[in-house]
């Protein structure tokens, strides 16, 4: 087991579209695993291929309330949804210690492929729709922002962009103190 690098925006690689894994091989099932143990040492919820850099559509999901309940998907996709909507405070490891309201579905239907080659269904509401939804976006090189009005965005940008400023600033600092 490894730990993966996630990426950051503005990485373009979080802009593109992965591809469809045709065989669950041995190293997608380690790629998974590797996935799952870097999602639970951030305290993610969902990791997405895309944000550890690999185009291939991959999704780790942990929502589980008092113990593990992880998910691993290849090829997701929703196959049926509900007709209601819910707003949902939603963060992502690749836009980092941002936060904001995201109208999503409130439950979803999700086809997807195991980690042993066999096709699964899955309907899920609350949170765990709100995770598949966001994560199944990254797919497709779409963030959660992206629902922000262009003014929204910007700020929490930029907001995500100054604390960056500042935390390399004091790492500086902390250097040359040395
Ligand atoms: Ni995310």
């Amino acid at each position: 087991m490894s730990r993966l690098t996630v990426l950051e925006v503005p990485h373009p690689v979080l802009r593109e579209t992965a591809q469809p894994v045709e065989t669950v091989t041995p190293e997608i099932q380690q790629i998974l695993s590797d996935m799952l143990e870097t999602m639970y040492a951030t305290n993610g919820v969902g990791l997405a291929g895309n944000q550890v850099g690999l185009l291939q559509r991959l999704v780790v999901i942990d929502c589980g309330a008092d113990k593990p309940e992880p998910i691993k998907m290849v090829n997701p996709e929703i196959i049926a949804r509900s007709e209601t909507r819910v707003c949902h405070n939603e963060g992502c490891l690749s836009v980092p210690r941002e936060y904001a309201d995201v109208e999503r579905w409130e439950s979803v239907t999700v086809r997807y492929t195991d980690e042993n080659g066999r096709e699964q269904t899955r309907t899920a509401e609350g949170l765990l729709a709100i995770a598949m939804q966001h994560e199944i976006d990254h797919l497709d090189g779409k963030l959660f922002i992206d629902y922000l009005s262009p003014l929204k965005r910007k700020l929490l940008l930029k907001h995500l962009e100054k604390r960056r400023k500042k935390a390399a600033r004091l790492a500086q600092e902390a250097e040359s103190a040395e």
